[in-house]
């Protein structure tokens, strides 16, 4: 009897110790196996979440949270470091957002702060269910409007990897970085309806060394945009479309802003889009500098306006229309930019009066606008760009009307 018991509990210790390694191996912190989560879309993955994430944050080895497959809410989440060890989200599921806009006392839904050494991929879904807050349901005061939240917060991150994750309908930009230094996002889709306001793909903010490679962007505004205190940002194989474009600035709207340096954008490919690629600053208001800022190998396709810098960016007549901007452009080329255009403005440098660009370059640009609006145009004011191999339409040969068209 004694010899029996021992074998059972020989047996059921072998059987631990086996079920231990495998959820080692797998390395999973289950939500819903291990935290109580429900794929039920209707249960707030926020408690269970945050556990997992409390757990995974104070292991001393390397821990993955798994966000298995299934349809979540998630009503908001903020997941903070700094943790013991790097740690991985592995999200195969989608988890959506509360669909009203109201539900958000911040702007912010999903945010993963001060981390390090983080991974997160597994070809799942952020759903911000927007189309209410597009609408502006509820939305009557205007701070009220401020606070929509943005899909997905990196805020402070070093060595991170995003790969093989889709953000959708986000109720405002889609993914914010800020702080971040050395990460990389990978394999990113981004989509949003042509016509929802304020919903930029990846916003970058004060960031040293972040790479975008292959991310499929479709939205209502930036496909891109870049905000001061960028540097060392990378970004490849990117298309782009419905949406604005690729974006520097705006830049100069507010005080104290950081130099924007060494930007690489090549290998995209924009698709009716009202800007290609672009640099912006406010006509007036405060100073700056962006300098290093190459644009290489662009196609586009029946974008409005493919090539522009325009330092007179002033929407909904915000700004002193008559000043000129106080920000500083150097070192930019524009190399090899080909492809169609929906208007005949298809190159448009337009710089600064006081701060006229410097050290800018235009290298082949073959660019053809073949609709009833007349001959594709390219023009060019306080700057004199160096030229080299094709250009079609001519480089910088158009007057600049006095009144140049605002951009969005
Ligand atoms: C950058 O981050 C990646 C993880 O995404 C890491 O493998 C790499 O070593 C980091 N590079 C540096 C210079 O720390
Ligand atoms: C080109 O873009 C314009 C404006 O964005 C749009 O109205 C038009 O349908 C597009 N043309 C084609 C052929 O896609």
């Amino acid at each position: 009897m004694a010899k029996k018991i021992n074998v059972v509990s020989t047996v059921s210790t072998i059987l631990f110790l086996f079920l231990s390694a495998v959820e080692a191996q797998s390395g999973a912190l289950d939500v819903v196996a291990k935290f109580g989560a429900k794929a039920d879309e209707k249960t707030d993955l926020s408690k269970p979440l945050s556990d997992a994430w409390k757990e995974a944050c104070a292991s001393a080895t390397p821990a993955t949270i798994l966000i298995p497959k299934g349809v979540y809410l998630l009503s908001q989440a903020t997941l903070e470091g700094p943790c013991k060890a790097p740690i991985e989200v592995q999200l195969q599921g989608t988890i959506k957002a509360p669909t009203d806009p109201q539900a958000f006392k911040e702007a912010k839904w999903i945010e993963f702060n001060k981390v390090e050494n983080f991974k997160m991929s597994g070809g799942g879904v952020f759903d911000g269910q927007g189309t209410r807050a597009y609408k502006r349901e509820g939305c009557d005061k205007k701070d009220f409007c401020s606070a929509l939240p943005i899909n997905i917060r990196f805020d402070f991150l070093t060595n991170a990897m995003i790969q093989d994750i889709t953000t959708r309908d986000s109720k405002q930009f889609h993914i914010n970085l800020l702080g971040c230094k050395n990460i990389t996002l990978e394999r990113v889709s981004v989509r949003a309806p042509q016509d929802s306001p304020n919903t930029d793909g990846i916003h970058i903010g004060r960031s040293d060394g972040v790479n975008i490679i292959d991310a499929d962007i479709r939205t209502g505004d930036d496909c891109i945009s870049i905000g001061d205190g960028t540097k060392h940002l990378d970004v490849k194989g990117v298309t782009c479309g419905p949406g604005h474009g690729i974006s520097i600035g705006s830049l100069g709207k507010f005080e104290n802003e950081e130099p924007l340096e060494g930007i690489t954008i090549s290998k995209c490919v924009m698709s009716d889009t009202t800007n290609g690629v672009r640099i912006k600053s406010w006509a007036g208001e405060f100073p700056g500098t962006a300098s290093d800022i190459h644009f290489e190998d662009i196609t586009v396709k029946n974008v409005s306006c493919p090539v522009i810098i325009d330092q007179k960016y002033c929407p909904s007549n915000k700004c002193k229309m008559n000043e000129e901007s106080n920000v500083k452009l150097s070192k930019i080329s524009f190399k090899n930019i080909h492809g169609t255009a929906a208007l005949p403005e298809v190159v448009k440098i337009i710089c600064s009066g006081r701060f006229p660009c410097e050290d800018v370059e235009l290298a082949d640009i073959d660019i053809t606008y073949s609709g009833p609006k007349g001959p594709a145009v390219s023009e060019c004011k306080n700057v004199k760009p160096k030229i080299t191999g094709k250009q079609n339409p001519p480089a910088c040969a158009a007057p600049v009307p006095p009144n140049p068209t605002p951009t969005v």
